[in-house]
């Protein structure tokens, strides 16, 4: 291999083809649809439906798209026996990745088909949601919820979650995250995912494989991180003076920064401005301050700019969730645009196997 192939983390490789969605410095679209078009104009269960069967639903599809998901919802009891055996410590994301690979095993769907591999990713998507709220029951000392018929899928994960039917503003936050973290191109989760396709393993190993990589901090698992950084600080000038300790030492800043989009993230953008109203509206403005603190010297002295998770961190937050819970919302929503990637890579399939440069010793031998 020569060495002008040599691209450590892939940076700037093009991996591969896809129709789910494009990712450009300017812009992000599923499947055609500008990313605020659809978060302006749509809601979770029609971006799940477009990633998933490739368009929106029209509304007889979105009527029998969320009885199927509604159908999906209800645990088997086996997976409630499960759950209640895992240690209260565990973090929920892996709580989460043992159980989507336990539900596995109570797959409702049979066979392998187009048909059946999209329906699996519906279950799927209906069963994290369910086993995410379940899991938090379990930790209050609560006993799981039966879902309420007639809720949206946001709406339902924070009555399930929370056993009170949630506000419209709740909901509708929800609703928007999960719009925003369904899809996102070869980010490496889904690139893992995709991996997992090609060599024609099956779906739920491959959002087993999804999750497994979602989680660390550095990708799905800095939205926990950036709040846990906001977390420690009662004031904006105690944060302001911690930004510029972390510049002194070179630190990561969690929710900051991007491989692709190096001027912003659009995700953010579209966020942000929800966030700041609902502080408004919650009378937390104090969380605000904290936020800018922390994000002004980022962007106007580092010049890095805030990505989805950091956003997202603070607005899970004021809708009073705790943070063990917001990476694994986070696959409530990319379950789907994991599932597309993955049908798509097995519908049109070649062995994803790169090369690597050698770095190790000369040749040597067993008997010198
Ligand atoms: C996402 C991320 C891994 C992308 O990394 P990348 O494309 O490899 O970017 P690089 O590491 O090459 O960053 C370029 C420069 O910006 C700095 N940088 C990037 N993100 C930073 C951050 N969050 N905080 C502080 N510095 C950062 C790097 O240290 C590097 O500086 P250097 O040139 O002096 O070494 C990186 O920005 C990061 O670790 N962010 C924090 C985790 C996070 O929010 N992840 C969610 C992503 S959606």
């Amino acid at each position: 291999m020569t060495d002008e192939n040599f691209r450590p983390g892939l940076e700037g490789v093009i991996a591969g083809e896809t129709a789910v969605a494009s990712v450009e410095q300017t812009s992000l679209a599923y499947r055609g649809y500008d990313i605020q078009d659809l978060a302006e104009n749509s809601n979770f269960e029609d971006v799940a439906h477009l990633l998933i069967y490739g368009e929106l639903p029209t509304s007889q599809q979105r009527s029998e798209f969320t009885a199927l998901l509604a159908q999906f919802r209800p645990l088997p009891t086996e997976l409630i026996s499960a759950l209640r055996m895992i240690p209260a410590g565990v973090p929920m994301m892996d709580v989460l990745r043992s159980m989507v690979s336990f539900a596995g095993h109570f797959d409702p769907v049979e066979g392998d088909g187009p048909d059946e591999l999209r329906r699996r990713a519906v279950w799927l998507t209906s069963v994290c949601g369910s086993i995410v709220a379940a899991r938090l029951r379990l930790l209050n000392n609560q006993e799981p919820v039966d879902p309420k018929p007639g809720l949206s899928h946001a709406g339902q994960i924070l009555y399930q979650s929370l056993g009170e039917e949630p506000d419209e503003t709740s909901t509708r936050l929800l609703d928007l995250t999960l719009i925003l973290y369904a899809e996102h191109e070869f980010n490496a989760s889904t690139f893992a995912t995709r991996i997992v396709a090609s060599t024609m393993s099956d779906l739920v190993s491959g959002i087993v494989t999804g999750i497994s990589t979602l989680k660390g901090p550095l990708h799905g698992g800095a939205n926990e991180a950036a709040m846990e950084m906001l977390v420690q600080f009662d004031s904006a000038e105690a944060a302001g003076a911690w930004i510029q300790d972390a510049f002194a030492k070179k630190q990561k800043v969690m929710g900051f920064g991007h491989r692709v989009y190096k001027n912003g993230d659009h995700r953010a953008h579209i966020l942000e401005a929800e966030l700041r109203k609902l502080a408004v509206q919650k009378n937390q403005q104090k969380w605000m301050d904290i936020y800018d603190a922390i994000k002004t010297p980022m962007v106007e002295q580092k010049k890095i700019m805030p990505n989805v998770d950091y956003p997202c961190g603070l607005t899970y937050y004021l809708l009073g969730l705790p943070i063990d819970m917001y990476t694994p919302l986070f696959v409530c929503s990319r379950v789907t645009g994991w599932s597309a990637h993955f049908i798509e890579q097995a519908e049109n399939n070649r062995l994803i196997r790169p090369l690597s440069r050698y770095s190790g010793p000369a040749p040597r031998t067993v008997k010198s």
